[in-house]
């Protein structure tokens, strides 16, 4: 678990911001839930036999003895949100969330144990052009971050029923090859055989070349369905790739699944996830209903920004005095400034003018307020425009009495 830094979270915000933006744009609103739930609704919803549940979840039993768990995703928690509010009875809904998810995996570059996903949820519409629209969102997130070179990875689960059959179909497959599979994968094979499709052990995934596919087992109905998205996305010049193997790690998923991946991020490529859990809803008791969703990590997410996105949040003031009269009134105006929406740093220390201008050349702010014994002899602030970090001594310098703030105020936004 990591700390973020002003340094860091700076550039948080401004990445949350243009989220945001996104969000407006196409109608989702934002839903917060709870960080600690009731374990069994992962248990329910994730799948028993998933890593997330089986070896991931930070669980424990509070001073009621019920047994709670720290989200470690976001979907299951609006699912439940969703139902306790009766939200579905009101039509189609769509959500957005962001906050930190908890999973006890290895950690490495891009894998926390505390991290922090932006996600979508949509509920009540089965049309595939859905499945495109919440693609896009996500794609045009990235794009309108300056992100390149990644690459959408598409595949269809179908239904229920093709999936059942591809399982069996892959089980007999797997068996008969029982030997040349990797430890985790000969255990998977009883749990969650779906899973060693994504294995990471080479010779397992050399083996899965031949295996047969899962487009094979699709309904033609799911086949039409996935063709259908397929041909939208390329009508919005959203490029694809197909990727038969990739089933994601949570269960509830049917038709659609995807992943947006970016090789920049080397082992933990995967930058934003999702797809359709038209089941999940009633398996939660409730009443049928087609839903589709994605949550991307913002810790990968901000491992590609790196270079891409600079901290700006300087002040554009800054007040520099010395003597104690001066610093109260350094601390009096400077609340006046704030109040008129305009940023202020106060410099508290007792060092030479010139120090203190070097102070404010250094964290770049736009206006130096001087008050020193002749400021407070004869009531005003000595204003500086500071050009640039090359230019300490500025080129303006302007007078302005105590008493008239807005002249001051002006001054200080042109
Ligand atoms: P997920 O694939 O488990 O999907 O996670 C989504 C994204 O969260 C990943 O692609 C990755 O960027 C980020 N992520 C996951 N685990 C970690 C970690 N340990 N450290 C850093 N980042 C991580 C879900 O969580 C689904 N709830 C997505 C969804 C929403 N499906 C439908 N609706």
């Amino acid at each position: 678990m990591i700390d973020l830094l002003p340094a860091q979270t700076e550039r948080w915000q401004k990445v949350e911001s243009v989220v945001r933006g996104h969000f407006l744009r196409t109608g989702f609103k934002e839903i917060r839930t709870p960080l600690l739930e009731s374990t069994n609704l992962f248990s329910r919803s994730i799948g028993e036999y998933t890593d997330v549940v089986g070896k991931e979840m930070y669980s424990f039993c509070d001073r009621g003895d019920r047994s709670c768990t720290l989200r470690p995703e976001g979907t299951a928690s609006v699912v439940r949100s969703v139902l306790e509010h009766g939200l579905l009875s009101q039509g189609p809904q769509r959500f957005w969330y962001g906050g930190p998810m908890f999973r006890y995996e290895r950690p490495q570059n891009g894998r926390q144990r505390q991290f922090h996903q932006i996600g979508v949820e949509c509920f009540g519409i089965d049309s595939p052009l859905v499945d495109v629209d919440i693609i896009s969102i996500a794609w045009d997130i990235f794009k309108d971050l300056g992100i390149v070179d990644l690459e959408l990875q598409l595949n269809s689960l179908g239904t229920e029923e093709d999936m059942k059959n591809y399982k069996s179909l892959l089980v007999g497959w797997l068996e008969d090859r029982f030997d040349h599979l990797d430890i985790d994968s000969q255990r998977r094979l009883k749990s969650n055989p779906l899973r060693i499709l994504d294995s990471k052990n080479s010779n397992t995934q050399m083996l899965l070349e031949d295996s047969p596919s899962l487009l094979e087992s699709l309904s033609s109905e799911s086949i039409e369905r996935f063709q259908y998205i397929q041909n939208t996305l390329k009508s919005l010049e959203i490029p694809f790739v197909l990727n038969t193997k990739l089933v994601r790690g949570l269960d509830y998923y049917c038709h659609t699944a995807f992943e947006i991946v970016s090789k920049q991020l080397g082992s933990q490529s995967t930058l934003c996830g999702g797809g359709r859990y038209d089941r999940l809803i009633q398996q939660l008791q409730g009443p049928p209903t087609p839903a589709i969703g994605w949550a991307m990590g913002m810790e990968r997410l901000m491992i590609l920004l790196e270079d891409l996105i600079r901290p700006v949040s300087n002040p554009e003031v800054y007040v520099i005095s010395r003597g104690d009269k001066a610093k109260r009134q350094a601390l009096i105006v400077s609340r006046l400034i704030r109040h008129k929406n305009i940023s202020v740093e106060i410099d508290y220390s007792q060092s030479a003018f010139s120090k203190q201008f070097k102070k404010a050349s250094k964290i770049s702010a736009r206006w130096a307020i001087v008050i020193g014994e002749d400021e407070i002899k004869n009531n005003y602030y000595r204003l500086k425009k500071l050009q640039s970090a090359n230019n300490i001594k500025g080129e303006e310098e302007i007078n302005v009495e105590f008493s008239d703030l807005n002249n001051l105020i002006d001054i200080l936004r042109d």
